[in-house]
């Protein structure tokens, strides 16, 4: 197996519980395959790897490689008319109610071939990959269809394997009510759960997430589909809590859900629920910018009861068209008051959480050797710039990209 150092840099580690950001001045990181086997003061470097292979870092700082946990990258068309639209008065939610919104982007989706989609999609994940992204999840949910919602999960899983991205899916069919079911919600769900096993017996399903809100589902219908993932023990997650508390945070959280995303109308019940099931808090700064949300998601209370809180673009078409999550660290920052610590915590460690993946997030021994070298003194200054790319070079599973 190769063996390789790397050494002459400020390691952010993250790891949790001794310096802010887990920081190591003039660390070595030693990789062993596609693994790191060992982190620490290079001069403590163990006497077996001296001899390794060395790269030198030019005392570039080190992070764990970036993960963005909630995205729905996978879609056809845009939605800039409506952007128009609603800088014209009209409301995101006005907009979905008369057809539009989630919809438009169905039609769209169904339209495109599986090609057209892999040739629109890859360019959003070539950016977030540009800025140190090793791991990303991707939803479905434009295609509200077995046959389009399976021709979406398999262009996220091809654009992992073309580029070299670790990409965890998600069945995300309950995500708006498809046309041909307009007034039979109940009977669209019942379709979902011959859905899912169906995609999950493709090997095309690592999660299940659903949008529980009073303009997609109830907590009853929603309920059904987590039912459905647990019987096919299938981890879940939910949009919960965007619009108006629909109490979906304490329904995710009895279901043991590895995130509840959105949560700026949570109540301080869910809260609680949250914490007691582990359950992370996904907190998406461009969707509350896009939408200019007023309302924030009450970072106090989610530290006060100890929630861990993650960080993610969102990215999707028609509520946060980003393609940046160092501008979302700087949102967090900016619009929710995170400190630069937790909002980086929030794209490594706590995205990882909120992905149930423990075998990365921080630079420690035993985890994936994912992690990015910036031009950079402090790790403050990747949530404190606002449009640059500091990024030097990407590292994925021992390999530099
Ligand atoms: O996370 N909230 C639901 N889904 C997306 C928006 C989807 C869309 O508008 O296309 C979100 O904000
Ligand atoms: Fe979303």
């Amino acid at each position: 197996m190769s063996l390789q150092v790397w050494t002459h840099c400020r390691a952010a580690t993250l790891v949790a519980g001794g310096a802010p950001y887990g920081l190591l001045e003039d660390a070595a990181l030693a990789v062993e395959g596609e693994r790191l086997a060992w982190v620490g003061p290079r001069r403590e470097l163990p006497a077996s790897w001296r001899g390794a292979p060395e790269h030198d870092c030019g005392g570039a700082l080190v992070t764990p490689g970036l993960i963005d946990c909630h995205t729905h990258l996978v879609y056809g068309g845009d939605r800039a008319q409506e952007f128009e639209q609603r800088l014209n008065g009209a409301t995101y939610e006005e907009i979905a109610r008369a057809g539009g919104g989630i919809a438009s982007t169905v039609r769209a989706t169904r339209a495109a071939s599986e090609d057209e989609l892999i040739a629109q999609s890859r360019p959003r994940l070539r950016a977030l990959r540009a800025e140190g992204v090793t791991t990303l999840e991707i939803k479905s949910g434009y295609g509200l269809a077995l046959e389009h919602e399976r021709k979406c999960l398999r262009v996220a899983r091809a654009l992992g394997a073309q580029e070299r991205m670790s990409v965890a899916i998600t069945f995300l069919g309950a995500h708006a009510l498809p046309p041909e079911f307009a007034g039979r919600p109940d009977a669209y769900v019942d379709e979902l759960l011959r859905m899912l096993p169906v995609l999950h017996a493709e090997g095309l399903v690592d999660a299940v997430d659903a949008f529980c809100e009073r303009i997609a589902f109830t907590p009853a219908q929603t309920s059904r589909v987590f039912e459905a993932a647990r019987a096919l023990g299938l981890p879940v997650k939910l949009h919960a809590e965007q619009l108006s508390d629909s109490g979906g945070a304490a329904l995710a959280a009895r279901f043991g859900a590895l995130s509840c995303d959105h949560l700026e109308w949570v109540s301080e019940e869910g809260v609680r629920a949250m914490a007691q099931a582990g359950t992370v808090a996904v907190l998406l700064p461009g969707a509350f910018y896009f939408l200019r949300e007023t309302r924030l998601p009450p970072v106090a209370l989610l530290r006060q009861h100890g929630v861990t809180i993650a960080i993610s673009t969102d990215c999707n078409p028609g509520s946060s068209p980003c393609t940046s999550l160092l501008l979302m660290l700087n949102m967090a920052c900016t619009l929710f008051r995170l400190t630069p610590e937790e909002a980086l915590a929030g794209v490594t460690r706590n995205a990882a959480r909120a992905l149930g993946l423990a075998d990365r997030g921080t630079l420690e021994a035993g985890r994936r050797a994912d992690f990015v070298l910036w031009e950079l003194a402090q790790p403050a200054q990747l949530a404190y710039a606002i449009g640059a790319n500091p990024l030097l070079q990407t590292i994925q599973q021992g390999t530099p990209r």
